[in-house]
């Protein structure tokens, strides 16, 4: 840790790496409030030092009097440098040569990377824990929510039974505006509504990240280590996007008293804890149903304070600048509290429960031929692996074309419904790859 670490009087003087939408906010937040930041931590936090890839590229915050390294890993032995920032993204390469390297020089780390985390989280956490250092990461869960804090310290007296919420807000973005383009008549396509949330900088450099539930997933599996102080485990995450939703089912969910969400959820369940990250069906009269656009929102249940509700902007540039300024000043502070809640070292692995064992509610839609006897041979791929229907529709009539069938069912096993849904799906009367989705009580 460097001299200057020990005044509380000094600045804090951090190295920032990565100067785009986070790093771009987070320069800004720091220059516009710099005397509010001063008031609250007693000293001063200032941005001696920058990495970005390249040089040349104009920004929007000005560099001009900052020291520039070329290569970010530079940061972590610049001797000028208390606390390093990394803006980066990617949860290997640059970024976690940087992360390792500042911990291993003794700077305090702060990171919006949540892909990172997914997968070094607990290696991080050890190392920061050993060189008795901050490694603040409010920004890699729910962007300008301070949900981080909320677990680790607000709630910390309780016992977590769960936690879910809504955690990419480029997906919510993108339902938001597939339901209010069915309500209103005027769909929008896939491709619009996503080019609008790269243009506004929620998207991941690959936005199929977004839409394929995996930044969700990144962001679950760090949370479920906070809920549950176990290791990170991203790959015990089941992970669906939102690529295979369609206007239709939208429709239905409203029918039905739902709206569509892409939820992601941690719960302690009688085979070991879930985390899934899937579309849900969730009741219209829910709160989260109406959380909407680039909003996120986690929902967590304590032993003793009941059920709590985190709502906020999850993305942008400065809702997440918001998030790392407030690590910072943690830093700034002095603050510190163990990575995921317990210390590192403590972290006790857990058992992961199989999503072919979770039992709910389902929603399954097929589009079939509209002839006699086709209801009776859906049902009878129900009757065979027990699983009950809870409601069917079918309101078209077209002999010439295919018509949708929307079932829901009673509690089942996930495994019961799966082969169900795919003896369906070998039926000569249906016409389309049948649609499942989770209904989710809450
Ligand atoms: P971004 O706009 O693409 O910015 C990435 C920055 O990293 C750019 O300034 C780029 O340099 C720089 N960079 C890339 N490779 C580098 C390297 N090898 N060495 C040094 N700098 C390098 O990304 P972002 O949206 O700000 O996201 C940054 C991080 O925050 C990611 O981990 C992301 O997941 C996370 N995050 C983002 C949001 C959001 O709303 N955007 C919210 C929460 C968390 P150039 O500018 O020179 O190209
Ligand atoms: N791409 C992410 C999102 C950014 O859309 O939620 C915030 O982590």
């Amino acid at each position: 840790m460097s001299s200057d670490q020990t005044s509380v009087t000094g600045p804090l003087r951090i190295g920032v790496a990565g100067l785009g939408t986070v790093g771009g906010g987070t320069l800004k937040l720091l220059q516009e409030q710099s005397e509010l930041l001063q008031r609250r931590c007693g000293r001063r936090i200032e941005v001696v030092a920058v990495s970005a890839r390249d040089r040349r590229k104009t920004r929007e915050v000005e560099i001009s009097a900052l020291r520039w390294h070329d290569r970010a890993e530079a940061l972590a032995t610049d001797t000028e440098v208390d606390a390093v920032v990394e803006l980066i993204g990617g949860a290997d390469g640059a970024a976690l040569a940087l992360c390792e390297a500042a911990l291993a020089n003794g700077k305090h780390l702060v990171t919006a990377n949540k892909a990172l985390l997914a997968h070094h989280g607990t290696a991080l956490a050890q190392a920061a824990e050993a060189a008795g250092v901050n490694l603040g990461y409010e920004a890699a869960v729910a962007g300008g929510i301070p949900i981080i804090k909320a677990l680790r310290e607000g709630l910390a007296g309780n016992r977590i039974e769960g936690a879910y919420g809504i955690l990419n807000g480029t997906c919510n973005y993108i339902l938001t505006a597939m339901h209010d383009g069915v309500r209103s008549g005027q769909v929008q396509s896939f491709e619009t509504v996503l080019n609008e949330a790269q243009r506004l900088g929620y998207a991941e450099a690959d936005p199929a990240t977004d839409i394929d539930g995996i930044d969700a997933a990144h962001k679950l599996a760090i949370l479920t280590s906070v809920v549950f102080g176990c290791p990170v485990n991203f790959d015990a995450v089941h992970i669906e996007g939102i690529r295979h939703i369609n206007a239709i089912d939208i429709e239905y969910a409203l029918e039905l008293g739902y709206r569509m969400k892409l939820l992601a959820i941690a719960r302690d369940a009688p085979n070991g804890i879930e985390q899934r990250v899937h579309p849900c069906m969730v009741p219209e009269n829910a709160p989260i149903a109406h959380v909407d656009g680039v909003f996120n929102a986690v929902v967590v249940k304590g032993d003793f304070v009941g059920t709590t509700m985190f709502e906020g902007p999850g993305a942008g540039a400065g809702p997440t600048a918001s998030a790392v300024v407030a690590d910072l000043i943690d830093i700034a502070r002095g603050q510190m509290v163990p990575t995921f809640a317990v210390p590192a070292k403590s972290l006790s692995p857990r058992s992961f429960a199989p999503m072919a064992k979770h039992v709910g509610t389902y929603y399954i839609r097929l589009m079939v031929v509209d002839r006699p006897g086709v209801i009776a041979e859906i049902a009878a791929c129900l009757r065979d692996q027990q699983v009950s229907v809870e409601a069917m529709i079918q309101r078209a009539r077209d002999p010439d074309e295919a018509v949708p069938v929307v079932l829901t069912t009673h509690e089942a096993e996930e495994a019961a419904v799966t082969r169900a849904v795919a003896a369906m799906a070998k039926l000569g009367s249906i016409l389309e790859t049948p649609c499942m989705i989770r209904i989710e009580t809450l």
